[in-house]
């Protein structure tokens, strides 16, 4: 890893891993993109800068010449107004109206290690060894608005770092209209463009489709990243697949409205922008304030979108993910939501706990209805103290109770959010997000507490840590259920209403972080309806996420197989449910529900006292199986083999850094009628080892399973067909 600065061209080399990133000074001091890919030693121009005179792309004053337009040159910080008009990077509106601005180059510095960012989460280092940052320093002299561009590069890994710091450095007030994290213009447009859409239930499909003119985008209005489109995009070389081609991915560090997008010119320049959404946002900044960006993590792979995830996983993993809980093995869990819902007492906690504890789970999760006067989804958010009619004899006696049976307590909050009915709304009416006047839309019958307001914020860590500290509680499931509208603050003044929406999120990050900090030991999973908002933000604060709220084994591995894209296996909560399954009316075999389950953090969400005995002993086995294989699948390299977007089947592979063992999985849908023989491949194994495979007890050479493959036995007959084999270096 390095940091580069030739004086001589003014040129910035950027190395890390195996990649290059080049940037250079040009003009009058406008910062180019000059090449960003597999690693070069020494980058001498051959790829030079090209000039013509073009049409209608005007030239920035005083430079006489008729051939250098910033409508061409593929740049880093972009700005509108003085010839640029593809999308900027920033907009700053002047106290006289206008919002041009002209920023150039001013200075810059190289740091040892990753300065972090005021008030949000961000990928770390553990010492200045693992990481450089370059700052370069922007100046508009209109404005008096200042620029710092981090640029943050990671010992071996292919992995760069981006965000802005805004500061105004003039004597005026000044409203920044976009504030986006990052930039930047490849020289050619020959991609596919990738993206995770969705929705409730659905999240995280891969779309893949071709480049075009103008623009593509993803985007959320909806004060959350969202189940419907992801704060992610990347852009595929045309041959690129799941093990080979060049990938570049862009992934955006918040949990709020955001946008990304892919704009390709009329030179075939791909100009590449990532940041908090333009739309409906302004933030005003006094003399001498600034606004901190959030962070964009950028990964080039020259293996594919496998190569692509498993560089995510390990930084997100390791260096995005905090606390006592990043590097341990996951509790298996029982939630009793989909046992219960709203319709239990201590009793029944209590059997299916017991039940649970039978068979070797290690932790009972007490969902939501056990607060308020809460037995339906009316009523109750914000008033977070026990329910005496379900629970008479409080957290602290319940958790006790199944602490007794060796296993432990974990609770649900939803802290952002407000009943109408409820003792807190009766007290603090103008405590939710509103706009005066306007009514009130519910959804979920709930409203949105406003985050943006300290007041609200402090109430809710006191009442929250309140009961954290009053049982033995060592996880929390912290939800989130609905999305904003009526987006306006009581305590902002006009002209900052606009911030409401970030300010949120900051008061957001505020709350996690003192929560999560003053009781390190407990774990906090993050959940939005469940991946509502399974974003890089959150992880930061909590290391795993309720993946969906739909449990049905099927949907499961396309929502799987498109968050692992991202996300490192140990963020995933997967759980096995009942059937008939309540969010699609499938009925699957217990064994695939198991097997895809295990490919996440195992839990169970069902009621474990209607199981028969040859199901109470098959999912004994599959608890006691996961914790032989908890390790690997949690921390180890993941690699598809089988992609549920192509097919019926779906494969996937998990293998220590080692490699002398691995868990590999198999799932097909539906049968067939007298179907072709299948196989498949794997990959990641080492080619010079022997593998014992414990289920057929057969020893076969690592490269045989990636080069010959693996037989589908043809006698797998039905639908909803799972299969696992655990592979050991044969000494
Ligand atoms: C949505 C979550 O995703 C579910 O798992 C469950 O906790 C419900 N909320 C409870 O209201």
């Amino acid at each position: 890893m390095s940091i580069h600065y030739i004086e001589s061209t003014k040129t910035f080399h950027l190395q890390a891993g195996n990649t290059s990133y080049v940037m250079q000074v040009v003009n009058d001091g406008f910062l180019a993109h000059l090449y960003w890919g597999r690693k070069v030693s020494d980058y001498r121009f051959a790829n030079y800068l090209q000039y013509a005179d073009r049409g209608f792309s005007g030239n920035p004053y005083p430079s006489e010449d008729r051939t250098f337009s910033l409508d061409t040159l593929p740049q880093e910080f972009p700005v509108y107004g003085t010839t640029d008009y593809r999308a900027p990077i920033v907009q700053v509106q002047l106290e006289n109206g206008t919002t041009i601005t002209d920023f150039r180059y001013d200075s810059h510095q190289i740091v040892n290690g990753k300065p972090s960012l005021e008030g949000l989460p961000a990928t770390y280092v553990e010492s200045d060894e693992e990481a450089a940052t370059l700052e370069i320093t922007l100046k508009d002299k209109l404005s008096g608005m200042k620029a710092i561009l981090s640029y943050t590069v990671f010992e071996g890994r292919n992995v760069m770092t981006r965000s802005v710091r805004y500061i105004n450095e003039g004597t005026e007030s000044l409203r920044l209209l976009r504030a986006m994290s990052a930039s930047l213009d490849f020289r050619d447009d020959d991609f596919d463009f990738l993206q995770l859409s969705g929705a409730h239930v659905r999240e995280r499909h891969i779309e893949r489709q071709p480049l075009r003119s103008g623009t593509q985008s993803v985007e959320s209005r909806r004060g959350a990243s969202s189940h419907q489109l992801h704060p992610f995009i990347a852009l595929l070389r045309k041959n690129a697949d799941e093990q080979h081609g060049d990938v570049y991915g862009f992934s955006f560090v918040y949990s709020g409205n955001f946008l990304a997008q892919a704009e390709v010119d009329p030179f075939d320049n791909t100009r590449v922008t990532m940041g908090i959404n333009p739309f409906d946002f302004a933030w005003k900044l006094e003399a001498g304030e600034s606004f901190q960006a959030p962070e964009v993590v950028m990964v080039y792979s020259h293996e594919g979108i496998g190569g692509m995830s498993r560089a995510y996983h390990d930084l997100y993993r390791t260096r995005l993910a905090r606390g006592e809980f990043r590097d341990k093995e996951r509790p298996i869990l029982i939630n009793n939501w989909e046992a219960t819902y709203f319709n239990f007492d201590a009793e029944k906690i209590e059997a299916i706990a017991k039940a649970g504890s039978e068979l070797g789970i290690e932790l009972f999760v007490l969902d939501d209805g056990w607060f308020g006067q809460r037995d339906d989804d009316k009523t109750s958010l914000g008033d977070w103290f026990v329910n005496k009619q379900k629970l008479p004899n409080g957290l602290e006696d319940l958790a006790d109770r199944v602490r007794k049976m060796e296993m432990e307590f974990g609770l649900w909050f939803e802290p952002e959010m407000i009943s109408v009915d409820s003792a807190l709304y009766r007290q603090h009416p103008d405590w939710c997000l509103h706009v005066p006047g306007a009514s009130r839309s519910e959804s979920r019958n709930q409203l949105i507490l406003d985050f943006s307001r300290e007041d609200v914020c402090e109430y809710i860590i006191k009442s929250v840590s309140a009961i954290l500290a009053s049982a033995p509680i060592t996880y929390v499931k912290w939800d989130m259920n609905r999305h904003m509208t009526e987006i306006g603050s009581a305590l902002l003044p006009a002209d900052r209403q606009r911030e409401t929406a970030h300010r949120y999120i900051l008061g957001l990050y505020n709350v996690m972080e003192k929560i999560t900090t003053s009781f390190p030991h407990i774990l906090f999973e993050s959940c939005s309806g469940g991946g509502g908002r399974f974003d890089p933000g959150m992880l930061y604060y909590m290391p795993q996420t309720w993946t969906s709220d739909n449990t049905d084994a099927v949907s499961r591995l396309k929502i799987q197989y498109g968050t692992s894209l991202i996300y490192p296996i140990s963020s995933m909560g997967a759980h096995v449910s009942a059937v008939p399954n309540h969010q699609v009316n499938r009925t699957t075999s217990l064994k695939m529900r198991g097997d895809v389950a295990a490919s996440g953090n195992l839990g169970y969400e069902l009621d474990l006292t209607k199981l028969s005995a040859e199901e109470k002993e098959e999912v004994k086995q599959q608890v006691n199986d996961y914790k032989q294989i908890r390790s690997l699948v949690q921390f180890g390299d993941f690699y598809r083999l089988l992609s549920p977007f192509e097919g019926n089947e779906t494969a996937w592979l998990f293998v220590n850094k080692e490699k002398t063992e691995a868990v590999v999985s198999y799932f097909r849908v539906l049968d067939a009628p007298n179907a072709p023989f299948r196989s498949f491949t794997m990959e990641g194994l080492d080619p010079n080892k022997k593998y014992h495979i414990q289920e057929t007890d057969e020893v076969v050479g690592g490269d045989e399973l990636m080069y010959a493959g693996i037989a589908i036995p043809a006698n797998l007959s039905g639908d909803f067909q799972s299969l696992v084999w655990h592979l050991r270096e044969a000494k």
